[in-house]
């Protein structure tokens, strides 16, 4: 997402100066190109010179130092630059910015450029909340500039408050986010697609549980392959060993039946799902609310039929493009035609889960996608990410088709 695109970072004169220097290497590590321009109050912490060793690139500091006579330096920066990172922002910026003041290079550049801001405040808390920043603060968001909110922790004062600067690292996902928010042909922009992942625990008493082999790294993936075609994604996830990709909304559950609401409460307002989670077929028929204790006795646990979440949704679909998986082991074209057909689903997606490389818990997967009326289509293993990325090319083709035939 960041791959060439022209990042200028904006230092002001706020402590966490020091954390600016990694921003760079960590935009520069995802691909971006980067620019920086610091205030004078930002020099007196640190010295452009690591920056421009760090960007490859003169650092931007002073209005008037006007080296090449093709160009007006701020307003070339500004017109160069795709998206504009502020970190830190200091409150003095923020405010300059809010009123449109532009008294040296840096403010005089923000107001020039533009490109999507995304602006990183980090300051004492008390600062960060006296009426005169927030005021402040709010007049750039109505402005559509992005704020990402600081983290609360250790601050330089010696104190515990919020008003810390987030980890480059954070920066530079919500900096994804903002580039992906304003990319304008992405195939999957204005749709809601809602993704389900894991293994559903199924209680039998308050310390054990029914699941399955499933990590959730395939629903992952779909999630982020979704998020990057511009997708607003949910994720009903029944695992929390995975981290939740950045801008993407998780909705935690353990049982199918809270996977069952959590999905139906939503079906109505979306325009993909894809049941990729692996959701019990049986629970317990009763869950002991304490602890069942040992006998000499052997136990008989009864089961019964959790909802077939898929079927139930093929049964209510309104026009939401609808894709199962299918993990088999034997019979996976007889499976998975038979699924797709019953389930009235659009798209089947099976995964022979006997096979070393693919299935469960592994990173690498290889599926058939199975449609109503059109050949299968063949996906040789690969990452899980990769397969993502194929399934939903295949399902944007079909939803394209479909509407093509209204
Ligand atoms: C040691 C020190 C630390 C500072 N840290 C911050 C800070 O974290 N956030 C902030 O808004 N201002 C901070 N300031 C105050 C700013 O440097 C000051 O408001 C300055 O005018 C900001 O200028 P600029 O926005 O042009 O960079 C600090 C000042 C000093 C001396």
């Amino acid at each position: 997402m960041l791959t060439n695109k022209k990042v200028t970072i904006y230092v002001t004169g706020g402590i966490a100066v020091y954390k600016a220097a990694d921003l760079v290497r960590k935009f520069i590590k995802a691909g971006a190109e980067v620019k920086v321009a610091m205030t004078a109050s930002a020099q007196e912490f640190v010295t452009p010179l690591t920056f421009q060793v760090l960007s490859k690139h003169e650092v931007y500091t002073d209005t008037f130092d006007e080296k090449d006579a093709q160009f007006v330096s701020h307003i070339h920066l500004a017109d160069w630059t795709e998206l504009a990172v502020v970190a830190p922002a200091t409150a003095n910026i923020i405010a300059k910015m809010a009123n449109g003041i532009a008294d040296d290079f840096v403010s005089t550049a923000l107001l020039a450029t533009t490109a999507p801001r995304l602006i990183v405040p980090a300051m004492n808390q008390h600062m960060l909340e006296n009426p005169a920043t927030v005021r402040n603060m709010g007049a750039l968001k109505s402005y559509g500039y992005e704020i990402m909110e600081p983290d609360t922790g250790f601050l330089a004062e010696g104190y515990e408050g919020k008003g810390r600067m987030p980890e480059p690292e954070k920066i530079v996902e919500a900096a994804q986010l903002v580039v992906l928010n304003n990319a304008k042909e992405l195939p999957l922009k204005g749709k809601k697609v809602l993704i389900t992942a894991g293994g559903t625990k199924e209680r039998i008493d308050p310390v054990r549980f029914i699941t399955n082999d499933s990590s959730g790294k395939m629903g992952y993936s779909l999630a982020k392959a979704a998020r990057d075609l511009g997708a607003e994604v949910t994720l009903v996830t029944a695992t929390n060993l995975l981290p939740i990709p950045f801008g993407i909304e998780p909705i935690s559950v353990q049982s199918s039946k809270e996977m069952e609401t959590a999905v139906l409460d939503k079906f109505h307002n979306i325009d993909m799902v894809i049941m990729a989670a692996a959701v019990s077929d049986y629970r317990p028929k009763t869950q002991a609310t304490v602890k069942i204790k040992k006998t000499n006795e052997d136990m008989n646990l009864v089961l019964e039929k959790t909802t077939d979440i898929l079927a139930e949704l093929g049964k209510r679909k309104t026009g939401q493009f609808l894709i199962g998986f299918a993990a088999e082991t034997h019979e996976v074209e007889r499976y998975a035609m038979d699924k797709l057909n019953r389930k009235n689903a659009d798209m089947i997606v099976a995964n022979d889960v006997s096979k070393e490389y693919a299935g469960f818990n592994k990173d690498t997967n290889e599926v058939i996608i199975y449609q109503v009326d059109k050949e299968p289509i063949q996906i040789s293993v690969r990452s899980k990410d990769l397969i993502a990325e194929e399934i939903l090319y295949a399902a944007i083709e079909s939803m394209h088709d479909e509407m093509g035939t209204e």
